[in-house]
């Protein structure tokens, strides 16, 4: 049998040498990678094997650091490597691709590219005959702009590759403690029955970024938040929220219940977009202990138009969720990186104590990059008062870091889990199709209320928690947002 193929476009991009390589490489040491598989990498400069294996070395060194790097798995996993000069306008590219790999192998097409790019590499995969049945297609967000050109990319792969070949990545599903979400949800029989708008007041998620634009302006400006991480990783991390129990984990009868709660998102258009969302642009201040700059005086002459931040008031119209508000909020240039979940359980109906308001129970679930989950629960302090018990809210800790350091030496990349599932062909942690442009469809009526409204992003300083017009959105409803670490 001949040996089994990845195909890396793009492979000396940003992404492949921070994240794939490094991903690949990890995968190996463990001894996860199938024994024959070869990698090839395509970019379109030509290099010679040992320049372009030199290349990865780095990317993989780099991103080892304080993970280990072992010499003799890096002598087990240069071989792999290849590499092959590629312009997807040319034909002849394509079909020296195909006498390179063979036509009836086992393979695995990573596309890394402009996304423009996809729908011309799907054909001319076709074309030169490697869109065979045993052939998959790995795709890279962003998967277009909106839900248009979504759709035309997605027709263009699927002229050649059928949808359960087709693999499109949102790497925050590739993050262990976003798949502990299910197990924390469908592996508990404690949440379930709490788990509705009778038990919860509102749901809170966080993708906070310390980071800029890091030289992305010409993609950025034209994206901005709302498309680079709420089209994507908000929803996706909402789904998972609030879906109702798949029957099992295979990929479509998930897939099946996230799609379900991105068709009953609540519009936001002109008519509410002022209401429910906010956005802002980072200003000059300090981020990481460092004067940084305006995201203006970053974004490389392209017009800073785009939001760098986005906060929004989202709401799911069905029997589970009616009336429970969902505010995500993302943002560059905060304070810290932190991505979080909260639920807020609803007040208890009636107090048998003096003390005013109790607090309200909460289960945080720490994403990244702290991994924790704390459930807040009420508690009577010590001490003698005459006024009757103290009440204080206390957290009951769950550290994974703790819990799986000695199996777990290091934070795995997300990319790994992602590269090993595509390899496999299991795709349940991959976005169908439907739910992309369920998805795109609700982003496109925000990003039209904004122009209709004329909603321009407002000013943050760097390093601060986002604009004040995102504490008015949640504080209107009596709300608020945990900026706590
Ligand atoms: C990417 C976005 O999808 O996710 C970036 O394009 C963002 O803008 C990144 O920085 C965040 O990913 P992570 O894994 O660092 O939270």
């Amino acid at each position: 049998m001949a040996p089994r193929s990845l195909v890396i476009f793009g492979a000396t991009g940003d992404l492949a040498r921070r994240m794939l390589f490094p991903s690949l490489f990890f995968l190996d040491q463990e001894g996860l990678l199938p024994a024959d598989l070869r990698i090839f990498g395509t970019g379109r400069g030509p290099m010679a094997a040992e320049e372009f294996r030199a290349l990865v070395e780095k990317s993989v060194r780099a991103r080892a650091e304080g993970a280990i790097f072992s010499d003799a798995a890096w002598t087990r996993f240069a071989p792999r490597l290849a590499y092959q000069s590629f312009d997807s306008a040319k034909a002849e590219d394509f079909a020296a691709l195909a006498e390179l790999i063979g036509r009836e192998v086992d393979t695995t097409f990573f596309l890394s590219t402009s996304p423009s790019h996809y729908g011309a590499i799907a054909a001319g995969l076709a074309g030169a005959g490697l869109a065979h049945n045993r052939a998959r297609i790995v795709l890279e967000k962003p998967i277009g702009r909106d839900l248009a050109s979504s759709r035309t990319i997605n027709d263009g792969v699927a002229a050649a590759f059928s949808e359960d070949r087709t693999f499109r990545i949102d790497h925050y599903l590739g993050k262990e403690t976003v798949q502990n979400l299910l197990a924390l949800r469908f592996g508990n029989a404690l949440f379930e029955p709490l788990w509705n708008a009778n038990s919860i007041e509102y749901v809170q998620i966080t993708i906070a970024e310390t980071v800029g634009l890091e030289g992305r302006a010409s993609y950025y400006d034209e994206y901005g938040a709302i498309r680079d991480m709420v089209q994507n990783h908000l929803l996706q991390l909402l789904c998972l929220v609030a879906m109702e129990p798949p029957a099992n984990l295979d990929p479509d009868s998930v897939r099946t219940e996230k799609v379900k709660v991105l068709r009953c998102l609540r519009p936001i258009n002109a008519a509410n977009v002022v209401a429910d969302t906010v956005r802002g642009q980072y200003r000059a201040g300090m981020s990481g202990g460092q004067r940084v700059k305006a995201y203006a005086d970053e974004a490389e002459g392209f017009p800073a138009r785009a939001e760098t931040y986005v906060a929004l008031r989202a709401q799911i119209d069905n029997w589970r969720w009616a009336g429970v508000p969902f505010y995500l909020r993302t943002g560059k240039r905060m304070p810290e990186r932190r991505t979080k979940v909260i639920i807020q359980f609803r007040r208890v109906p009636h107090s048998i104590f003096q003390q005013g308001r109790i607090a309200q129970n909460r289960l945080i679930i720490d994403i990244q990059p702290d991994e924790k989950i704390s459930l807040v629960l009420v508690n009577s302090a010590p001490g003698l008062a005459h006024d009757g018990m103290k009440l204080r809210p206390l957290p009951l800790n769950l550290s994974l870091d703790d819990a799986f350091r000695a199996e777990r030496p290091r934070r795995r990349i997300a990319y790994e889990r992602l590269l090993l599932d595509a390899l496999e062909g299991r795709s349940t942690l991959f976005v169908r199709r439907d739910e992309v442009e369920a998805a795109w469809g609700w982003i496109d009526a925000i990003a039209a209320g904004w122009e209709q409204q004329n909603v321009q992003p407002e000013g943050y300083d760097s390093g601060a928690w986002g604009p004040p017009g995102a504490y008015t959105l949640t504080g209107l409803h009596g709300h608020s947002w945990d900026d706590q670490g």
